[in-house]
């Protein structure tokens, strides 16, 4: 089996991309440990992974280093981690863009990612050993109306770059898988407050269509496992050709329709 039973650390696994990665991880093979800021109900547990039931908070450096010391203590150490811990975007026009708005999602999505970082990257590379995932998003990339959070996914591009150049010696890869708009709880919520409208996120894409939440996961254990191990520093757009075709509409909508 791929993961020959090795631990992979998720955040944000009780919904959306996190769960779906530690889902992926399970069935490839890996012990996928689902963590979040509040554990999943029952009803969304999944047999094949592990629930680690203290709130992890990614927001919170200290916290997190000692729960990532708990987790150790307990299931031994981590081979992976796969971020997907994330609040989305607030849209708004920059003008009235509020500062605590600002803050929460810098804190969350920016800093949580490099404590998550930096707190397993300092296990892995004491044991010259260990994969790390980012989710990034397109927004890294392109543009959008969520200012907070398209800086922050911009962020976490460059750390996967900054980091992969820092630990690649030390036997650690860094990567990040960059979804394009995902069917997630998430963005579930964004689509029923009305801002946000399913067939022009299609359209814009390549493929015509959305990502499932399973496809990112596909591609974060992917970049977690042995197959993977000379890829570092990459950021792997799983998007379902948006950032290819967001730019074609200029050009008359001329595309094949066969
Ligand atoms: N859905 C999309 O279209 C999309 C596109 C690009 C990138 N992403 C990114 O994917 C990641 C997951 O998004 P999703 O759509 O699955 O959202 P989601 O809301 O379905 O899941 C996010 C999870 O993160 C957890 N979380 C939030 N704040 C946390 C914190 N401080 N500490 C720990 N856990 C916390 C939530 O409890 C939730 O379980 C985010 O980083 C998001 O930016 C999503």
């Amino acid at each position: 089996m791929i993961g020959d039973g090795r631990l992979v650390l998720v955040t944000g696994a009780a919904s959306g991309i996190g769960e779906a990665c530690a889902r992926a991880l399970a069935q490839d093979g890996f012990r996928a440990l689902a963590t979040d800021i509040a554990p999943p109900p029952p009803e969304r547990r999944h047999a094949d992974c592990i629930y680690w039931d203290a709130p992890f908070d990614v927001s919170d450096p200290d916290l997190v280093a000692r729960e990532i010391e708990a987790i150790e203590a307990r299931h031994g150490p981590i081979d992976g981690c796969v971020h997907a811990a994330g609040v989305l975007g607030r849209m708004s026009p920059a003008e009235k863009l509020r500062a605590d708005v600002w803050r929460r999602e810098i804190d969350v999505d920016l800093s949580g990612t490099f404590y998550v970082a930096q707190a397993v990257g300092r296990k892995m590379i004491a044991r010259g050993r260990g994969a790390i995932v980012l989710v990034a998003s397109i927004t890294a990339t392109t543009t959008s109306s969520a200012h907070a959070y398209s800086a922050a996914k911009a962020g976490v591009a460059s750390l996967t770059r900054t980091l992969a150049s820092e630990w690649g010696r030390r036997g650690v890869r860094v990567n990040a898988v960059s979804p394009g708009f995902t069917r997630t709880q998430g963005l579930e919520r964004a689509l029923q407050s009305g801002v946000m409208d399913e067939a022009r996120m299609a359209e814009s894409s390549a493929m015509g269509r959305i990502v499932e939440a399973r496809e990112v996961g596909a591609a974060a254990s992917f970049l977690i496992c042995d197959r993977a191990s000379a890829i570092t520093g990459a950021n792997l757009p799983v998007d379902a050709g948006f950032l290819a075709g967001v730019t074609w509409d200029p050009y008359g909508r001329a595309r094949s329709q066969a």
